[in-house]
């Protein structure tokens, strides 16, 4: 696991060079694009890469980690609505080429299963944005998750449900209280985990990610087992972690050629 504290825009433009190198390498590329406000300034990078320097997509395929249940489709926190506002929209995918749970499906359950096998009849993701919820959750998988999970329908906690309550009016009552997600072990088929944290808010939910034991209990930190995890933080979400001093001179001290 690599663990790199940088200022806020520079984790976008570090992420954004990471996905645009795997562009550039492999045009078909599978990404995987997660919601929520920490990968919005990549997205930013993204799209100004995209009309600035012909960054392309017309190739490239895209899977979202979850969706709400129940949300009307023209919802705008609906998060079909929102990737499509905050990256599909902005750059140049192919009509269907990002696709996400159906979180209005009738048969949830065939909806699911339906998901997994499109990703992997789309050869698997190659690189997972990923946040992190303040009490540990990546995607929608919330405490108690089982760590061979996969894709299916979960009830959110209280807990997120207050955190994303802002996305609804400030009215907990709005959100949502089921979701779709891509489960832990479809997360961690990915082949490059890329997760953004910032602010003080997310510190003890990345301590225990990098440094707490592998648990249920803080779902994150099944990504101890993945060989090839990136963590983007900024200095409030890396306050809690104990050996921040030795990330950021494992970093200061990479090779030019070392990619992440
Ligand atoms: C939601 C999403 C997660 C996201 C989390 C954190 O619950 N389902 O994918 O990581 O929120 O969101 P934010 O980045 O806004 O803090």
């Amino acid at each position: 696991m690599e663990v790199v504290i940088a200022p806020g825009a520079e984790l976008a433009r570090i992420a954004a060079d990471a996905i645009e190198a795997l562009l550039r390498a492999r045009p078909t590329a599978v990404l995987g694009l997660a919601t929520g406000s920490s990968p919005l300034a990549v997205y930013d990078e993204l799209a100004r890469r995209h009309t600035e320097q012909g960054l392309s997509f017309a190739r490239a395929r895209a899977f979202m980690l979850d969706e709400y249940v129940g949300l009307p489709a023209e919802h705008p926190e609906r998060y079909r609505n929102v990737i499509e506002k905050e990256i599909a929209s902005r750059v140049d995918f192919a009509p269907g080429a990002v696709q996400g749970p159906d979180g209005l499906a009738d048969d949830v359950i065939a909806a699911c299963a339906d998901y997994e096998r499109a990703i992997t009849d789309a050869g698997g993701v190659d690189l997972q944005i990923l946040g992190i919820g303040t009490d540990g959750h990546v995607a929608f998988n919330e405490p108690g998750s089982s760590l061979a999970s996969r894709t299916r329908i979960k009830t959110l906690t209280r807990q997120t449900r207050e955190d994303n309550a802002r996305f609804f009016d400030d009215d907990i009552t709005q959100v949502p209280e089921h979701c779709l997600t891509q489960g832990l072990a479809t997360i961690m088929a990915a082949r490059h985990l890329v997760l953004l944290a910032t602010g003080r808010g997310k510190a003890e939910a990345v301590h225990q990610l990098v440094e707490g034991p592998v648990s249920a209990m803080w779902p994150a930190t099944v990504l101890q087992h993945h060989p090839h995890v990136t963590v983007l933080v900024d200095d409030a979400a890396a306050s809690r972690l104990q050996l921040a001093d030795y990330y950021r001179e494992t970093y200061a001290a990479k090779p030019d050629w070392q990619h992440l």
